[in-house]
């Protein structure tokens, strides 16, 4: 499998194998890492990491992955550079193209990006847009697969606002990877109808299917894997809160909802998570609506059935094996 030179922009421009040995390549990093075997022979090579929305996850886990690597990075934060207020996305991309081996970006619409990419002559890493977030799926598929030995035929329910990044590409991943994916939400956020035909088509060819559905009985039932993530994204204005809390309130993971999934169910949430009063904005909602969790209750979220920290180790060691596949093992 070669995939150098490669962007990592969505996983619609994957087949399901390059996926899948992605993942393999991520869980012998983990196995290498915790044996303290090291892999850097990167050494030499640097990356930028552009944030234009903040991030603890996702920050962390390409420098760390980096350093691991043996590799030098130079963070971008939010307010501190030029780009797109002095200095175009395309004049930003060849400047940096020059100095790096390979360029992440965090922001706003998938154009950016894909702009990005376009002038870059590196490989650049989608870290998450409003569309989509690719390399948490393949910290989410990790999980899965090493908590239950497979993946093709698993069920995952996704519960909330799954019309954003998560939601679409928790679908396009299931669609490729052959597991039956279900939207569980209000009507007005399920995902677009050009994306569901789209991922209907990966599905035909692995087996998966696609399911959009307001019934929460229906939609969780025998399900392996309830994910759900914030109601309110990055970058959407505060005034979206009331409406949120009022269509998605149906929609949060709650004891409830595990016992119909059933007892082998896990629960996945991509973080940060909203599931208790200790944040600033989980206090702030409080005052304004009186609810004390959103998304998920404390209590599943706390419970045996959450692996969400395993998760997030994941998302470590997948992207680590994301940098090195395009930049070239
Ligand atoms: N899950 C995730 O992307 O987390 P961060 O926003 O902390 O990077
Ligand atoms: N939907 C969330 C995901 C955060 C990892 C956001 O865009 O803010």
């Amino acid at each position: 499998m070669d995939l150098k030179g490669r962007n990592f922009l969505t996983l619609k421009d994957f087949t399901p194998d390059e996926i899948i040995y992605l993942i393999d390549l991520a869980e012998d990093f983990k196995k290498k890492k915790k044996k303290g075997i090291a892999v850097d022979t990167f050494r030499g090579k640097n990356v930028a990491l552009i944030f234009e929305k903040t991030s603890t996850r996702t920050r962390c886990s390409f420098e760390v992955a980096a350093h691991d690597l043996g590799m030098g990075t130079t963070y971008l934060e939010p307010t501190g550079s030029q780009i797109g207020k002095k200095e175009s996305i395309a004049d930003t991309a060849r400047v940096l193209g020059r100095m790096f081996d390979g360029i992440e970006y965090r922001g706003y619409g998938q154009e950016i990006v894909e702009e990005l990419a376009q002038y870059a002559g590196v490989p650049v890493w989608n870290g998450l847009t409003n569309e989509y977030h690719p390399t948490q799926m393949l910290a989410d598929m990790l999980t899965v697969r090493e908590h239950f030995g497979d993946l093709t035929g698993r069920k995952l329910t996704y519960m909330g606002d799954a019309r954003y990044n998560m939601g679409n590409s928790l679908m396009i991943v299931c669609a490729k990877l052959g597991i039956h994916f279900t939207a569980c939400t209000a009507k007005e956020y399920f995902p677009s109808q050009d994306l569901v035909s789209e991922c209907e088509e990966y599905a035909k060819a692995s087996g998966a299917s696609i399911t959009l559905t307001e019934d929460v009985k229906e939609g969780t039932k025998n399900a392996d894997v309830i994910y759900t993530d914030v109601w309110v994204s990055m970058g959407e204005p505060d005034e979206v809160w009331e409406q949120r809390i009022k269509a998605l309130t149906p929609y949060k993971v709650t004891a409830d909802v595990m016992k119909n999934a059933g007892d082998k169910a896990i629960f996945l949430h991509c973080l940060p998570a909203f599931h208790d009063l200790n944040t600033k904005i989980g206090k702030d909602i409080y005052d304004r609506f009186s609810i004390k969790d959103m998304e998920v209750t404390d209590e599943v979220f706390e419970s045996e059935q959450s692996l969400v920290f395993e998760e997030a180790e994941n998302r470590m060691h997948t992207i680590k094996a994301v940098m090195a596949a395009t930049i070239g093992i």
